[in-house]
């Protein structure tokens, strides 16, 4: 992401990517043990965290492929100089070959209407392309009983060049496994399949980060990890299986603080009244850079090191803190997401209080707020 130029606002995100580095290799070390190369996904911005910081530190520590969700992702990656090959995971949308063609992007494949528009806007030129197939999704791909077709139609075409063959796992990240390895059963039927009838191609590929953690490679070739890479984990129940390091770090900087009495009424609707006097700190930071709203009265923040409830409702570009009696000042730092003293605050954390998931925290913080790399 673009560093911004008029930087006023105490409010920033900080990436560690020593920490996405040592993520990376610890993937690259399971995907090799298990006989596969790794995909490094940086969509939606690196989850985040910026596409092309962590593309360049996962391509260093032993990433070998990028994917991102579109063609226009793709793009930035090759206009700040990355060479990688890449793929679009987002279905072929017809008419858009250019891009695919100019940008040097591999393309998705996810049904026959798709080949046939990619194929016939390719003309004569060179299109790598992956096949999609659906073992349990229900999202992008052919069902199973057409992978075969879809992969022999493309060959027909001649100027479509099938490099891969992937699918997606539905539950990879759940205590119960049964469907994610009846999905993984399905896709190495195909793969055999595709085998017999000579259109195998060499990138084939359904493990993400919990399938990788859990899952033998079989035929597959390659794993598409995302989540992992930036130090979070799909699910609570898969922490010990490998360590990671949380890339990112929230911080603001308190913008003023204010004494007032018992019964205080605090931001808007007044939902929240002091029962007592106290400190109230106001932290520049509001639902417009991702620190929703929906966290107003759960979430805490940390300050000197401890924990600081947020009051009444989250602003569009600020909110206020309970500090009680003690000395906090403007300018004294705040922690939203990360480490102070000996108090952390997680991504999940924010999933529990929100009722999400920790990817969609990380995802959700706004352009708004400038990335700073460490
Ligand atoms: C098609 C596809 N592959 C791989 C990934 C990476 O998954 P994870 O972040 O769980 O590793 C995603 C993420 O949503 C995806 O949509």
């Amino acid at each position: 992401m673009e560093e911004n130029h008029h930087r006023f606002r105490p409010t920033w995100v900080e990436v560690s990517l020593a920490s996405i580095a040592h993520n990376t290799r610890a993937f690259a070390a399971v995907a090799r043990a298990k006989g596969v190369g790794l995909i490094a996904v940086v969509k939606a911005d690196g989850y985040g965290h910026g596409a092309l910081e962590t593309a360049k530190t996962a391509l260093a520590h032993g990433a070998q492929v990028l994917a991102v969700a579109l063609p226009e992702e793709g793009a930035v990656l090759r206009e700040h100089g990355i060479e990688a090959p890449i793929l679009v995971m987002g279905a072929y949308v017809p008419g858009t070959v250019q891009a695919y063609q100019q940008y040097s992007l591999m393309a998705t494949i996810s049904d026959f209407d798709q080949l046939k528009a990619a194929a016939a806007e390719a003309r004569s030129g060179r299109l790598a392309v992956h096949l999609k197939v659906d073992t349990g999704m229900g999202r992008l791909g052919v069902l199973p009983q057409h992978a075969l077709a879809l992969a022999q139609k493309a060959k027909e075409t001649g100027n479509l060049e099938v490099v891969g063959v992937y699918s997606h796992l539905a539950t990879a990240d759940e205590v119960d496994d049964s469907f994610a390895c009846h999905q993984i059963a399905v896709f190495e039927d195909i793969l055999s399949d595709l085998e017999k009838h000579h259109v195998l191609p060499p990138m084939r590929h359904i493990l993400n980060t919990a399938g990788l953690l859990r899952f033998d490679a079989g035929r597959t070739t390659m794993a598409r990890v995302g989540l992992g890479l930036y130090g979070l984990y799909p699910a609570p129940h898969l922490k010990g299986l490998i360590e990671l390091r949380p890339a990112l770090t929230w911080k603001s900087r308190v913008a003023t603080v204010k004494r007032v009495p018992a019964g205080t009424g605090v931001s808007y609707g007044q939902v929240y009244h002091t029962p007592k006097e106290t400190t109230l700190a106001t932290i520049p930071v509001g639902y417009a850079d991702g620190f929703r709203r929906g966290l107003s009265g759960r979430a805490h923040v940390l300050i000197g090191g401890k924990k600081r409830p947020v009051l009444g409702r989250i602003c569009m570009d600020q909110t206020i803190v309970d500090v009680g009696d003690d000395a906090v000042a403007p300018g004294d730092e705040v922690v939203l997401i990360g480490q102070q003293g000996n108090e952390r605050i997680d991504a999940d954390d924010w999933a529990r209080w929100l009722d999400t998931i920790n990817y969609e925290i990380i995802c959700g913080v706004s352009a708004r707020v400038p990335r700073v790399y460490r």
